[in-house]
């Protein structure tokens, strides 16, 4: 018989969180047990804590989502919290896991955290080949040391730590406040107003800047795959292919048509558009799984609407 494994999920609440939920429900084994914290089990920048909520669950494997995440603007204006609360989870979730036993931890990085300057597309051998970009390099450096300590845990307590590389996620559970979220959480969050009030859609910067989106589900799919079969300490992006990243104008018309929106378009050219690209290769991706199936992104985009419009009361907005 198989060992039960108790999958801890820190961050289980959120959006990536979330995408791993349905992926599993979708996906039931018999010898997986999961378990979903959020900040109220547990505050993970809080070591005793985090310790705490380690021993009760006893967990043999852990899913590390746990973060302070934030768009472009929020993180330009708090570059310093980003770092501190964010080492300070990472650190707890590391040492605690391997203390207790754990011999498997999937950590979160983001493609957000590669070098400003670098070739396209980015890779994972490149994460710490140069500065992050100015606007979230208190992020980008604390998750950059999940590599490093994966490394080191990996090396002196034969634990299998390793992390996975996402691009932009978006889906149900999102935080789509219009001034800390996501570029695409915000669009859904404005068109959805837009039409109500049958206002134009004001789009902030150019519409130009270019990104490769990933459904929380899809996501949630290859988290678990990761889980059940990656055995390299190296992380591994996870994204649809350098062929489909779109502008944040294509995205911006995607959700117009999730929402049957009709108004016009004005974009707001005194906001920054952030990195202008950030093209990342799933070949490695694709090497191990050549035949996995992305959701069309009219399709992914369109529930997403749906759950917005769905749950506009209870939503993080
Ligand atoms: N969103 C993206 O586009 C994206 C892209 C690449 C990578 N990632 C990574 O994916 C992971 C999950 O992100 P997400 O987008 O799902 O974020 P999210 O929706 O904001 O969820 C964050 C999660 O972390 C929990 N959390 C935050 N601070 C905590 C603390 N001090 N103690 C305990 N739990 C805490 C939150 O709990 P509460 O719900 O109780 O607040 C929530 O469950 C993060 O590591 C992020 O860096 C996200």
């Amino acid at each position: 018989m198989a060992t039960q494994k108790r999958i801890l999920v820190t961050g289980g609440s959120g959006l990536v969180g979330q995408g791993i939920k349905a992926a599993s429900e979708a996906d039931k084994r018999s010898d997986e047990e999961f378990i979903y914290l959020c900040s109220k089990d547990a505050d993970l920048t809080d070591r005793e804590a985090t310790k705490a909520v380690f021993k009760k669950h006893q967990p043999t494997h852990v899913i590390h989502l746990a973060a302070k995440v934030g768009g472009l603007y929020g993180n330009m204006r708090a570059n310093l919290q980003f770092f501190r609360i964010n080492s300070a989870i990472n650190d707890n979730i590391l040492s605690v896991a391997q203390e207790m036993g754990v011999k498997k931890v999937v950590s979160c990085l983001s493609t957000c955290i590669f070098p400003n300057e670098t070739t396209y597309p980015i890779d994972e051998t490149m994460i710490h080949n140069g500065p992050p970009h100015d606007s979230n390099y208190g992020y980008s450096y604390a998750k950059r040391m999940i590599d490093v300590m994966n490394k080191g845990f990996n090396q002196q307590y034969d634990t299998e730590f390793t992390a996975v590389v996402p691009t932009n996620v978006f889906g149900p559970f999102d935080n789509f406040n219009l001034e800390e979220g996501h570029v695409m959480p915000g669009l859904i969050h404005k068109v959805y107003k837009c039409k109500e009030n049958n206002t134009p859609l004001t789009v902030w910067g150019t519409g130009r800047a270019r990104r490769q989106f990933i459904y929380s589900k899809d996501l949630g799919r290859l988290f678990l795959w990761v889980l059940r079969e990656y055995k390299e300490t190296e992380p591994i992006i996870l994204s649809v292919g350098e062929e489909d990243e779109i502008s944040i104008k294509e995205a911006a018309e995607f959700v117009a048509k999730g929402f049957d929106f009709k108004g016009d378009f004005v974009y707001d050219t005194t906001r920054s558009d952030g990195q202008y690209k950030k093209t990342a290769s799933n070949a490695k991706l694709r090497k191990y799984l050549p035949d996995f199936k992305f959701t069309p992104m009219d399709q992914a985009i369109r529930e997403t609407c749906e759950w917005f419009t769905a749950n506009y009361s209870t939503a993080r907005i």
